[in-house]
């Protein structure tokens, strides 16, 4: 799967990418709703000289978290500590990190639905009470002693929000869901992406690539890389639509942007299961993929393109779904009723 080319996982290869993060929360293009909210936030938090409410960002792979938090850091003028929920393995892991930090420094927790019970509990008076109880000693002798911290600001990401225990998801202030973007805010992410890089680019051709990368900044800064490989391969100093078009076709990306992974699982659904409802671990098991990528990865997209759809029963492909397939919508199957889909 990491082979992917409109994979939305970080890669080691997109470490070039970090020059493309936007600093300030008006180069951060798109996501008007999060941004307008935080940038009130943000001024009220300064303005009070204090730090913070903490903050929730989730949302698929790729969509700007790291870098929305980042940024927010950067306005409230503190420190940017990174972490993620996997790399704190023990309780004393993030205690450390917790009294490290500075008077409203901004603590960034990457796939904080990941955090070992042990290690979420010291969270909880950490962000409610800016305080850690440490336990000192053994058996009967033990005791709890509380150690106070400096205010700071937790901006927790997630994939999932949903995985989130209630206790640590009701300790957010603020909770933001990041949007796949339009495609004109695509445009104008590759554009800008496309002047930092020095990569002569045409608007058609922009627009070519922001159709074809999911509503996903990660992915399209990644195809813009691609398409000026093969660009420079046929000798073009710009990139067109025409030559987008080429090179998005031969890396298999098609014109929604689905790739061979994405079109294999709709062809499995409707060859083998007459378009559904298939139950997600059926799907998995048919294509040889987990049911978690395909929960994380694939279906968010075909969810939201309107290939796809959930019931209580399964998953359905829809008639836009067979249309771009290129199959003919069976009508007179069992379409599933609008009683189905209540309740979702
Ligand atoms: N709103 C945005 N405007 C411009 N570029 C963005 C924006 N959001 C993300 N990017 C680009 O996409 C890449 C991936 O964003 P990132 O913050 O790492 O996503 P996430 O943490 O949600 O997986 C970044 O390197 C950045 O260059
Ligand atoms: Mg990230």
């Amino acid at each position: 799967m990491d082979e992917r080319i409109i994979t939305a996982i970080e890669q080691p290869v997109d470490d070039w990418q970090y020059s493309l993060r936007p600093r300030r929360l008006n180069e951060y293009i798109g996501q008007d709703k999060a941004k307008q909210n935080l940038s009130v936030f943000v001024k009220a938090a300064i303005t009070r000289r204090e730090a913070l409410d903490h903050v929730l960002l989730y949302g698929p792979p790729g969509l700007g978290k790291t870098t929305l938090a980042a940024i927010i850091a950067n306005e409230l003028g503190v420190n940017f500590r990174q972490t993620s929920g996997p790399a704190i393995e023990r309780a004393g892991d993030l205690a450390a990190i917790l009294t490290n930090l500075q008077d409203r420094d901004v603590l960034f927790i990457d796939e904080i639905h990941r955090l070992s019970r042990q290690v979420e509990e010291i969270l909880y008076s950490a962000m409610e009470d800016f305080a850690l109880d440490i336990i000192i000693g053994k058996g009967p002798r033990a005791r709890s002693i509380r150690v106070s911290i400096a205010p700071f600001t937790l901006i927790g990401a997630t994939t999932k929000a949903g995985a989130l225990s209630p206790p640590l998801r009701d300790r957010f202030g603020v909770i933001s869901r990041l949007e796949y973007y339009s495609t004109a805010a695509l445009v104008e992410i590759i554009t800008r992406a496309a002047q930092l890089l020095k990569i002569p680019i045409e608007a058609n051709g922009a627009e070519e690539i922001a159709r074809r990368s999911r509503g996903t900044p990660r992915i399209a800064n990644r195809l813009l890389k691609r398409v000026r490989d093969f660009a420079q391969v046929d000798g073009l100093t710009t990139i067109t639509d025409a030559i987008a078009d080429r090179a998005l076709i031969a890396l298999e990306v098609d014109r929604a942007g689905l790739d061979h992974t994405d079109r294999r699982m709709l062809d499995a659904m409707i060859k083998k299961f007459h378009g559904g409802p298939v139950g997600l671990e059926t799907i998995a098991a048919s294509i040889s993929e987990t049911r978690e990528t395909i929960e994380d990865i694939y279906e968010p997209y075909l969810l939201q393109l309107g290939f796809i759809m959930r019931t209580p029963r399964g998953r359905v492909v829809t008639e836009a779904g067979y249309t771009h397939m290129g199959v003919a919508y069976p009508k007179a199957n069992d379409v599933p009723t609008l009683f189905d889909f209540e309740d979702m």
